[in-house]
């Protein structure tokens, strides 16, 4: 993986999958795993990704269209993937992907699906430009434009459309 400051980066560069295994510890009140847990590691998973991408510190700033589409057990093993999407001038927008593994069949489920953003800070933890993406496949064009018009429906939500 190339480390030049701005140089444009391929999405495939920087992808990522973290596991864990479910715990009691992860469980919530249903004894199910609480959706804290499952948010957490897709921050971390994300901004990981970003910081990867900008080599740079990244903060989330905002979570978007967060699902939960069923409840994961406990002794299941997460896995959490991401990959980056769209980039900014400063900002970096990954998509998460969580799926629950049984370990004695194998069978996996996708529980949810969200979409973190993230901004690159500088030494003085200002926004700093973050390298451009290579978009080098046709999944790459698509998820940069779907991504774009979230990011532009994001914006205007929070009144800083142009
Ligand atoms: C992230 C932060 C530095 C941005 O500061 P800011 O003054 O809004 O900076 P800017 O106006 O220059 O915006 C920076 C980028 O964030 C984007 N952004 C800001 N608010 C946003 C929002 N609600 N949704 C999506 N993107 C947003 C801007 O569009 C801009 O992107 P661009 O440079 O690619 O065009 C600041 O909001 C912050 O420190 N937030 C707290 C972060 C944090 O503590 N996270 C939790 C722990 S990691």
């Amino acid at each position: 993986m190339t480390t030049d400051a701005l140089t444009p980066r391929s999405p495939e560069e920087t992808r990522l999958t973290m596991t864990q295994f479910m715990q009691p510890e992860h469980s919530n009140s249903l004894g199910n795993v609480h959706g804290g847990v499952i948010l957490k590691l897709c921050d971390e998973c994300g901004g990981i990704i970003a910081s990867r991408h900008a080599r740079r510190p990244a903060v989330t700033v905002t979570v978007d269209s967060v699902n939960f589409i069923q409840p994961v057990l406990l002794g299941r093993l997460l896995l959490v993937h991401g990959i980056l999407t769209w980039v900014g001038n400063t900002s970096i927008e990954v998509e998460l992907e969580v799926e629950a593994e049984h370990l004695l069949t194998g069978e996996r489920v996708t529980t949810n699906r969200a979409y973190f953003v993230y901004v690159a800070l500088d030494e003085s933890r200002r926004p700093v430009r973050v390298p451009r993406l290579l978009l080098d496949s046709d999944d790459a064009r698509r998820r940069f434009a779907e991504g774009e018009a979230r990011q532009q429906r994001r914006l205007a939500a929070a009144g800083r459309g142009r």
